[in-house]
């Protein structure tokens, strides 16, 4: 069997056009939804992340504030511009970008964000009420995800779902979503013998552990959906996720390349959460 791919370059653009016009209609009764991306040193990555976050935020017609602070700003200067955005009406959103340089505590940053705004779903209040099935937002990759196995007609209900890595932002979030979704769910990490044992019992793994080749075809059951959230690069420096595609590929009934997968829903998902937002505070 040669897997088909999951194209999420595909879906998030359908997302985003429904997201468009669901903005416009907010826009004509004057309640454009606002974005602000909170950017603090000079990451080289985290700087390419929040340009295209802005950027999506133009394509769907949002409002977007990129706040740019230097390495050396203050704790306490970050908690009170994170404060004055919780207290602004033309922000429904908003994002701390991660790392945060080393002498502020993201804990106590991530706290202070209202959980009315709280898009990237990194807030104890959106990881509590995700855990216990409240209302709140969904961190965007696993929500992503999770509109991906919808997309394909992928119930998880009675599957059995293997997670691949434990992150607050990716593998547990993930695991819950699933299990909300009432999968049996397993999950592995970097303490978990023979990891492969477990994944070649799995209908549905999701990788989320930041190696390379670190899943390969004899440890996926035939007919399994692999879903790669890696973004690891290759020795000629070209992108890649976690998983041996060529090899999985051969095997599994549905895959998500890298790039091209996971990468481009979970940007759609943020515009997803902005609008959300939006429309709850009206
Ligand atoms: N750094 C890397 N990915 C993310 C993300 O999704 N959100 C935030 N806030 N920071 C990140």
């Amino acid at each position: 069997m040669t897997a088909q791919l999951i194209d999420g370059n595909a879906l998030a653009k359908q997302i985003r056009a429904e997201v468009a016009t669901r903005v416009a209609a907010l826009t004509a009764q004057g309640r454009k939804p606002g974005l602000a991306v909170i950017l603090v040193g000079d990451d080289p990555a985290s700087q390419v992340y929040v340009k295209h976050k802005v950027a999506d935020c133009e394509g769907v017609g949002m409002h977007s504030v990129l706040d740019r602070h230097p390495a050396t700003m203050s704790e306490a200067d970050l908690l009170a511009r994170v404060r004055a955005l919780n207290e602004d009406p033309s922000i429904h959103g908003i994002l701390v970008q991660l790392p945060l340089p080393k002498h502020i505590d993201s804990a106590k940053v991530i706290g202070t964000i209202s959980p009315l705004k709280d898009v990237d779903g990194f807030h104890v209040a959106s990881a509590g009420a995700l855990l216990i099935g409240q209302p709140g937002f969904k961190s965007c990759t696993p929500y992503g995800c999770m509109k991906m196995l919808e997309h394909i007609g992928c119930n998880p209900r009675g599957k059995h779902a293997v997670v691949i890595g434990r992150s607050n932002i990716v593998g547990k979030p993930m695991a819950m979503l699933l299990l909300q979704a009432h999968a049996t769910v397993t999950i592995c990490h970097s303490a978990t013998p023979d990891l492969g044992a477990f994944t070649r019992q799995a209908d549905i793994v999701v990788a989320a552990v930041g190696k390379r080749n670190m899943l390969t075809a004899d440890m996926v059951k035939p007919g399994a959906v692999v879903i790669d959230v890696g973004m690891n690069r290759k020795d000629d420096g070209k992108l890649c996720g976690d998983v041996d595609f060529d090899g999985v590929r051969e095997v599994a009934s549905w895959i998500t390349p890298v790039p091209g997968g996971v990468g481009p829903m979970t940007r759609a998902m943020l515009l997803v959460n902005t609008l959300d937002a939006a429309e709850r505070a009206a």
